[in-house]
């Protein structure tokens, strides 16, 4: 599987995502979100470095070979299919032990996600299961999920800590989540989501919950940035979680330590999430099932990605974040899994795509653009991967239709036929 120099050729339809502007690496907003750039009964060149060649019309291709200006190891005939960049997923918490089956059949029989939380279920019962796994354990759960998400078609992939909440524990999840990037043959960006809920020690009334959050500031994410294990910090601010007060504190202490942010924002309701992302200018505020006008503006106005999480609607059977309403107020929109033990278990990237335009209201070619250059964007990577351009890196994915609307039409039918990660086919 070595990646050697390959052609991918007459796809029916290659979706570049170029700009006719030239190569952008902010997210798109607006009309800009659905140009996929489209290129008809063409063919795509990978080096032997895992990097994209040449891209174009495959007649343009045969000539350049004819010419002996170009050429490749192996040829891969695509005829009647469609090549797109691999997706990226930028938000999942994917590297948890054990399991939650049982809270599921609760909550399908009528118990609420949030009761179960409050009664120190949920969130804290990932958390027991994770502190009690051996690294090992921990690693080994991960990877199987990950061979399962990148096999629907994601290669990169943000993680999240957040079911430690404590020292050690949120270190250990970290690591993981290093190993999993170095070993997993996928991209990953780590964030430290320590302020993920108040354990089961911090809910002994206010002073032992002023006292995690003294614990995430003081401890937690000083020793993550010394040991160099996240990219980024993220805090849950909502009903039930952090406070907007809290969450500035430990938002304020991320980005002095030098880390990006997210925000965990209005998935229960309107507590100041997304207030708090546009006023830090985070990278990304996530959830947004509950937004007015004035939150949209300012996420706007501050170019915060907003991350929508569908699956997380569906399997809590809570209302859809209107994606609709979000791009028309000229927000970048990006889609992610949030794959977690809890709310959305969901793996397969290209299945929520489709709920994406079902439920947020985009438009197939918006989703597509939302699960790659955007999401690429709010993650920092968006000049390697998220779109196919000469010179970025071949994660990409062939298509067993000719019609990438198909990802919608028949969403969760297994279209990905072969996914590549820097030029190595992976799946
Ligand atoms: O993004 N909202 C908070 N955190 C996760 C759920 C985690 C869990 O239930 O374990 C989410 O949905
Ligand atoms: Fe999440």
């Amino acid at each position: 599987m070595s990646a050697g120099s390959f052609a991918l050729t007459r796809a029916a339809q290659v979706l570049t995502l170029h700009d006719p502007e030239g190569p952008r690496t902010a997210a798109r907003r607006g009309a800009a979100m659905a140009e996929l750039g489209i290129l008809r009964d063409a063919s795509v060149v990978v080096d032997a470095a895992g990097e994209i060649e040449w891209i174009g019309p495959h007649t343009e291709l045969t000539a350049l070979m004819d010419r002996g200006e170009l050429s490749v190891e192996r040829v891969h005939d695509c005829a009647g299919e469609v090549i797109m960049p691999a997706l990226v997923d930028p938000h999942t918490h994917l590297v948890w032990a054990g399991d939650r089956r049982d809270e599921l059949e609760l909550r399908l029989g009528g118990a609420d996600y949030e009761a179960i939380f409050a009664a120190g279920g949920g969130i804290l019962s990932s958390v027991r299961q994770t502190r009690a796994a051996s690294d090992e354990q921990l690693y080994a759960q991960s990877l199987r999920r990950i061979e399962r998400m990148r096999a629907c078609g994601a290669t990169t992939f943000e993680i999240k800590s957040g079911y430690g909440l404590e020292l050690e524990a949120e270190l250990r999840q970290l690591r993981v989540a290093r190993r999993l990037r170095d070993e997993a043959g996928v991209r990953v960006k780590t964030t430290c989501l320590a302020a993920h809920a108040f354990p089961e020690t911090a809910r002994r009334g206010p002073q032992a919950r002023r006292r995690f959050v003294d614990e995430i500031c003081e401890q937690i994410l000083p020793a993550v940035a010394s040991e160099g294990l996240a990219d980024y910090a993220d805090v849950f601010c909502d009903r039930g979680a952090f406070t907007k007060d809290e969450a500035a504190r430990v938002l304020d202490t991320a980005h002095a330590l030098g880390m990006g942010l997210r925000v965990h924002a209005n998935e229960f309701g309107h507590t100041g999430g997304a207030e708090l992302a546009a006023e830090f200018r985070a990278a990304s505020a996530d959830h947004l099932l509950h937004m007015n006008a004035d939150e949209r503006s300012a996420l706007a106005e501050a170019g915060v990605v907003a991350t929508l999480l569908p699956g997380t609607s569906l399997v809590l059977g809570k209302p859809f974040a209107d994606g609709r309403a979000l791009i028309d107020a000229g927000v970048a929109v990006a889609i992610a899994s949030d794959c977690n033990p809890g709310s959305c278990a969901l793996e397969n990237l290209a299945m929520i795509l489709g709920l994406a335009c079902y439920g947020c209201k985009l438009a197939p070619a918006e989703a597509v653009v939302a699960a790659t250059h955007n999401a690429a964007a709010s993650l920092g990577l968006a000049a390697e991967v998220g779109r196919l351009e000469v010179g970025m890196s071949a994660d990409l994915l062939v298509l067993a239709t000719d019609d990438y609307r198909d990802l919608v039409y028949h969403a969760g039918s297994p279209l990905v036929r072969e996914v590549y990660s820097r030029g190595h086919r992976i799946s």
